[in-house]
């Protein structure tokens, strides 16, 4: 059994791989600043004796390098994710995501470490699909804070394969589509759970621009599977791999349907982009994953519908419905300082 160190841990994704890791019978150390994640994501597995949680910043190179040399492969989730979140705070965002990673990528290669990168289909920027690995990159302009996401992720997909082609650092890189389920806040743009929310709670559904946006939703335990899988495989390194489903919908028919399984009498309206995000903000029409390259070399194929993940969503919702918190809130996790050596115990 192996010991992992999951960044970002503590949030949506991260919460679920580090349970899945757990029942494996691995040891995980959780490194998270708690920026967007929380540590009630872990309650399930709070008091496990092979978790340990640290609470700091992939920033933070010292403490990234302490706990490196402690596990035997990394998992890198931490980042600044969510449109709202990108567009309202693109520094510190751009940040995270380009030198936070630098730094993960460079102490795994110090150490001689198996890393797995989370990537994200914002790679593909405003082409429309159907999306291959190799797919082109089509981008807006650099002053539309959105394409900065995928520009920093671009940064750090390219450092880790330059590192396994010249350094032979051992690194997957996953494109993850958008994925939903239990656990994933609706506070920094994410669609799913902000219609879900809104639907109990008796609100308007709020739809962003005209609603024929297409988009195809993977439930968060088909895409944990697909990392574990990819980490168990030797193959799978120096490649990058889409994981997603390709039951396509658009988010007008989203919302109808939400309001369906919901039960809830809620109207539908719709709501300009410049509303929410400011002028000039850029969406793309349709994100359609080819996942055959996943599928050809471990099997994976995602079990899990679109109707799964919104019963999944709604029942969270109808039990705990918690009002949709300002951006920001969170202070930054120097403030509480960590002493690695003795939260490892
Ligand atoms: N959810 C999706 O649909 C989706 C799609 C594409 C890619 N991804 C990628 O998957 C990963 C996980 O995303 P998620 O959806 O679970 O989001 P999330 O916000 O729930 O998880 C990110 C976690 O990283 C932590 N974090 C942020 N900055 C940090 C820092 N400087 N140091 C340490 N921890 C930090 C946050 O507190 C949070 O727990 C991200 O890398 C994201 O880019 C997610």
């Amino acid at each position: 059994m192996d010991t992992y160190l999951v960044t970002g841990g503590a949030g949506f994704i991260g919460s679920h791989l580090t349970e899945a890791l757990l029942a494996q019978g691995h040891t995980v150390v959780v490194l998270d600043d708690l920026s967007t994640g929380d540590k009630a994501n872990l309650a399930a597995v709070w008091a496990h004796p092979r978790l340990r949680f640290v609470r700091g910043s992939v920033l933070d190179d010292r403490l990234v390098d302490e706990l490196m040399g402690r596990v035997d492969a990394v998992v890198h989730l931490a980042a600044a994710v969510g449109v709202r979140l990108i567009v309202e705070q693109p520094l510190k965002s751009f940040t995270t995501n380009v030198r936070g990673t630098e730094h993960v990528i460079a102490s795994a290669h110090r150490h001689g470490r198996r890393l797995l990168l989370a990537s994200t289909s914002e790679i593909y920027g405003k082409n429309t699909g159907p999306l291959t690995e190799t797919s082109d990159r089509v981008l807006g302009a650099t002053s539309v804070a959105r394409w900065s996401y995928s520009t920093a992720k671009a940064v750090d997909e390219i450092l880790a394969l330059a590192h396994h082609r010249e350094l032979g650092l051992p690194v997957t890189v996953v494109r993850l589509f958008n994925t939903v389920g239990p656990r994933q806040s609706p506070a920094y743009g994410m669609v799913i759970p902000r219609l879900v929310r809104q639907a109990v709670a008796g609100e308007p559904l709020t739809v962003h621009g005209d609603g024929k946006q297409r988009r195809c939703f993977a439930h968060v335990a088909d895409v944990v599977d697909a990392l574990l899988r990819l980490l168990a495989h030797p193959a799978a390194n120096g490649q990058i791999f889409n994981v997603g489903t390709a039951e396509e919908t658009s988010i007008a028919e989203l919302a109808a349907r939400v309001v369906a399984r919901a039960g809830s009498r809620s109207p539908v309206v719709l709501v300009p982009y410049d509303q929410v995000y400011g002028t000039g903000f850029e969406d793309m029409e349709r994100r359609l994953p080819d996942t055959t390259r996943l599928r050809e070399l471990t099997g994976w194929v995602p079990r899990r519908s679109l109707d799964d993940i919104l019963d999944a969503t709604i029942a969270e919702a109808s039990h705990a419905l918690r009002p949709v918190e300002p951006l920001g809130v969170p202070g930054p996790a120097t403030e509480v300082p960590t002493t690695p050596s003795r939260l490892l115990g």
